[in-house]
């Protein structure tokens, strides 16, 4: 399976949809990991919290794709939050997976009362000019955030991965990311699966495209524009996630899924989470 690629501001390229990695750990995370390689992921969602970064690297290595084309993200963890603390960080990541660059690299948590952010974005600048980072972003920035970097720095991230499934379908973010050239990317895209997939209008749309529910809301997702980082163990559910590129929602199936919308799945709220 190939899934297709979208450009991002800084003139390298995404994968329209890629595989989150969350809880992926130990010799089944590896392998979990290495399945979705080979059925044709090419977009790793990984960050320091998740523990995971080992796995991730010997994944990459053991699943015969070529390194060169795996796409890998990573995040800054809350404890390294600082500007000679990212530098640092960003090391000792590159020493875990194994690699030589840092394809994506994304300030986890904006953590506004530890008051940092901004010194780890000036970092993540300088790692960029080192060559040892290709693309950096954050993760969970608001409107009011991400203005600030850009204020402050003049570079405006080229990636800001959020929460976002059809329960919350951050259309004012997104409104805002689009119109200044911030791609999106979607955390939990399935919403933890909770109860999302037995909503009736999910099956009713699934059921007039031959299709699974769960494919119908990763389409959706593609026709936001938005980058889902769905995460499976099971191979078969790996393949079905990534198999969304030969069909499509009307715009009216679109607005249906986005209808759903109720809130958080739960508190993560940029303003006031806080993990280190
Ligand atoms: N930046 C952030 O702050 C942040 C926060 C949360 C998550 N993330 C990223 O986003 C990724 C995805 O989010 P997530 O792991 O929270 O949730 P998710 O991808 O929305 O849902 C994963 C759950 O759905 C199940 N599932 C997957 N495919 C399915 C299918 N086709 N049919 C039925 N059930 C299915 C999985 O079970 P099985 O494994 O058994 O298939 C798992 O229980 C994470 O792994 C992580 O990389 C980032």
């Amino acid at each position: 399976m190939t899934i297709p690629t979208v450009a991002l501001n800084d003139g390298s390229v995404l994968p329209r949809l890629g595989f989150g990695t969350y809880r992926l750990t130990g010799g089944n995370g590896t392998r979990a990991i290495r399945s979705a390689l080979r059925a044709g992921y090419r977009l790793l969602d990984t960050a320091v919290r998740y523990g995971n970064e080992p796995e991730v690297g010997e994944a990459i290595r053991a699943s015969g794709v070529d390194p060169a084309e795996v796409v890998v993200t990573t995040k800054l963890p809350g404890r390294d939050h600082g500007y000679q603390a990212t530098l640092a960080s960003a090391r000792e990541s590159l020493r875990r997976l194994g690699r030589h660059r840092i394809d994506l690299y994304l300030i986890h948590w904006p953590l506004p009362r530890v008051g940092r952010y901004l010194d780890s974005w000036r970092a993540m600048i300088e790692l960029r000019e080192q060559g040892l980072v290709r693309s950096i972003g954050v993760s969970n920035f608001t409107e009011a955030m991400l203005t600030r970097l850009v204020d402050e720095t003049g570079v405006t991230p080229a990636v800001n991965q959020v929460e976002l499934h059809p329960y919350f379908p951050q259309r004012a973010l997104r409104d805002f990311h689009a119109a200044t050239g911030i791609r999106t990317e979607s955390w939990s895209p399935l919403a933890r699966r909770t109860e999302l997939l037995t909503e009736p209008v999910l099956g009713r749309i699934a059921r007039a495209h031959g299709v699974t529910p769960a494919r119908v809301v990763l389409r959706w997702h593609v026709e936001l524009g938005s980058i889902p980082l769905p995460k499976s163990v099971d191979p078969a559910r790996q393949r079905e996630n990534a198999d969304v590129f030969g069909f499509a929602l009307t715009p009216e199936e679109v607005e249906e899924v986005s209808a759903l919308e109720r809130g958080r799945i739960w508190g993560g709220d940029p303003e006031t989470h806080e993990e280190f």
